[in-house]
């Protein structure tokens, strides 16, 4: 009982959850399948806007002169794969062994040569090397801010000058519908997560500087209880800049979505492309 209730406590801002999101066996299979969805908007966008994110890079970035793109966090390598149809050197990293399995087979099946890497992005120098850098789908928001800057360093590295860092997370929009709430949950049906009926405690609850976690403890008979942290973190035009110039980057360009939407307060998401 005592271990639940250390379970349900609320921790430190951006601390790690006892259970890790994206490597977990257990939650790395949902979060694949998740991806595979196109009706779950949990893991990856749809097709319709990867196909108008992908003409967007094409029309900042034509591949004629940025030849080279790494795709920091590239799931099951939905972008990588148009890239690669439409004449870039694409290389993909991700640290979920599933995602890039996934990837991997799927280039095989189109022929398509791209380089994946089961890596940590937090373990990953290069430098000098790329034309254009992706971190999308709101992969930045769920980095706590030293972790946030150390991999901006590390993509500044890596990229030629010259190279853009086209990236998006989660804007204030969103922070400011956030509600705080805690439910209970009771489950019969068989998931990925659970062979059993389990109960779920879900927490979502509001940090200082628009950050915001949503905590998810599942319970199973006979079981350890799991939790995982879902940290966000929600960006301003002007917090995004700020923390993107720290590290030397200059913005050319700021909209509500890679898709190339002219970024509007309204929006939920805010993107930027930078340029080293
Ligand atoms: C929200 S998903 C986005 C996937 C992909 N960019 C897309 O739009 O389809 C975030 C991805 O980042 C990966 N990721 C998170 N932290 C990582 C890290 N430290 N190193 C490598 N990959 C990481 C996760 O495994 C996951 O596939």
């Amino acid at each position: 009982m005592n271990k639940l209730f250390d379970h349900l406590k609320a921790p430190k801002i951006f601390e790690p959850g006892p259970n890790e999101i994206w490597t977990d066996p257990l939650m790395s299979k949902l979060v694949h399948e998740e991806h595979l969805d196109p009706n779950t908007p949990g893991g990856s966008a749809n097709d319709l806007f990867i196909n108008k994110s992908v003409a967007f890079i094409q029309d900042i970035a034509p591949s004629s002169t940025f030849k080279k793109i790494i795709d920091l966090g590239c799931g099951p390598g939905f972008y990588c794969q148009k890239l690669a149809e439409k004449g870039y050197e694409v290389t993909g990293i991700d640290f979920s062994q599933n995602s890039i399995r996934f990837a991997e087979e799927k280039a095989r099946i189109e022929n398509l040569d791209i380089e994946y890497r089961v890596d940590n992005f937090f373990n990953w120098n290069e430098t000098n090397k790329y034309d254009v850098a992706l971190l999308i789908y709101y992969t930045f928001s769920s980095l706590s801010p030293d972790e946030r800057n150390k991999l901006l360093q590390k993509v500044h590295n890596s990229l030629k000058k010259g190279g853009l860092l086209i990236i998006d997370g989660f804007s204030e929009n969103v922070f400011n519908k956030f509600k705080e709430e805690q439910t209970w949950s009771f489950s019969k049906k068989e998931s990925i997560l659970s062979k059993d009926s389990h109960l779920g405690f879900m927490q979502n609850l509001i940090y200082p500087n628009k950050v915001t976690l949503t905590k998810t403890t599942i319970l199973i008979e006979d079981e350890n209880p799991r939790t995982y942290h879902y940290w966000y973190q929600y960006f301003s035009k002007d917090t995004l800049e700020k923390e993107t110039s720290n590290v030397g980057f200059k913005t050319k360009g700021i909209y509500s979505d890679i898709s190339s939407l002219e970024f509007d307060e309204e929006s939920d998401s805010i993107a930027f492309v930078l340029e080293k």
